[in-house]
């Protein structure tokens, strides 16, 4: 019970000091609930803005593919140097350690492999396995223009209101089928319906005229990777991609397929959160292969 006596008499209500009534720093995200608040601050940098999520759910569709055949060995010594680990909960219980204490941005959908229809796909998470597991993020594929948009429209939508029942966002993923061209059109439109339709942050594919497809998205945006290519190569994507109004990566194989996967990572964190050029971070990266 309250003390009655003895309290020290309340007298410095601070009346001449006005209350804080900033937005969140996070841009298009000042409207949502402190639970929504409170895992993208988890997920993106307050100082910077940006984050470095490390994608490893290529399997959900693709079986084991190069460089992840043994999640175990690959993923665990890159976990301290992300900012976001982004993979299926079957990934995250068997080969994440849960003293690892990494946001988790949880691959949701699921229905389809590589042998089918990839857009043919529904919600594979439950809710509440989602809180169970201390998700900061959902992650719900999006096919614009395919044949079952229809379907991951859906999946995306119920996302958001699951999600938003228990304060954890939804990212929407903007897969490119085969016959989508990675274009500011495409990517444009298909980044703005995951932003109306009500995800707190979008990835999508970078491209020529990205400042238009970022500067379109009302709230975050983080590239994904995409094939492995040279390492120079993978930093310039990521340099021009915060350049140009991204708020951050989602990379798997540029990562792990890399020579050395945790100095990959690490010249990546110094474009993303420390304004480094792609040529000071390569020099960085070959600084620290040398040095091993
Ligand atoms: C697929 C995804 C994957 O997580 C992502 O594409 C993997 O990253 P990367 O392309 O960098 O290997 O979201 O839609």
């Amino acid at each position: 019970m309250a003390d009655a006596q003895g309290n020290k008499i309340a007298k410095n209500f601070y009346v001449d000091v006005k209350p804080e009534t900033k937005g969140f720093y996070l841009k298009g995200l000042t409207g949502y609930d402190w639970g929504v608040q409170d895992r993208m601050t988890r997920m993106f940098d307050k100082k910077s803005g940006h984050t470095v999520m490390l994608a490893f759910d290529h399997g959900y569709i693709m079986g084991p593919t190069a460089g992840l055949e043994r999640m175990d060995i690959t993923v665990k010594p890159l976990i301290e140097y992300a900012d976001v680990l982004m993979c299926t909960r079957g990934a995250l219980r068997s080969c994440v350690p849960s003293d690892s204490n990494k946001p988790i941005a949880l691959r949701c959908t699921t229905g389809a492999t590589l042998l089918n229809e990839l857009s043919y796909e529904c919600l594979g998470v439950d809710i509440e396995d989602a809180c169970r597991l201390n998700a900061s993020a959902m992650a719900i594929q999006v096919f614009a223009g395919a044949q079952y948009e229809h379907n991951s429209l859906d999946n995306l939508a119920q996302s958001i209101d699951r999600g938003l029942r228990y304060g954890i966002p939804t990212l929407g993923v903007t897969a490119v089928g085969k016959d989508m061209a990675r274009d500011a059109r495409y990517l444009g439109l298909a980044t703005r319906v995951c932003a109306e339709i009500g995800c707190q942050f979008v990835k999508t594919y970078y491209c020529e005229n990205f400042e238009e497809v970022a500067s379109g998205c009302p709230v975050p945006i983080v590239i994904a990777g995409g094939k492995k290519v040279p390492e120079l190569d993978a930093l310039k994507l990521a340099f021009n991609a915060i350049r140009d109004g991204a708020c951050g990566v989602d990379m798997g194989r540029n990562i792990f397929q890399a020579e050395c996967p945790i100095s990959m990572l690490k010249a990546v964190r110094e474009v993303v959160h420390n304004g480094a050029t792609a040529e000071q971070a390569y020099q960085m990266y070959q600084d620290l292969m040398a040095s091993k």
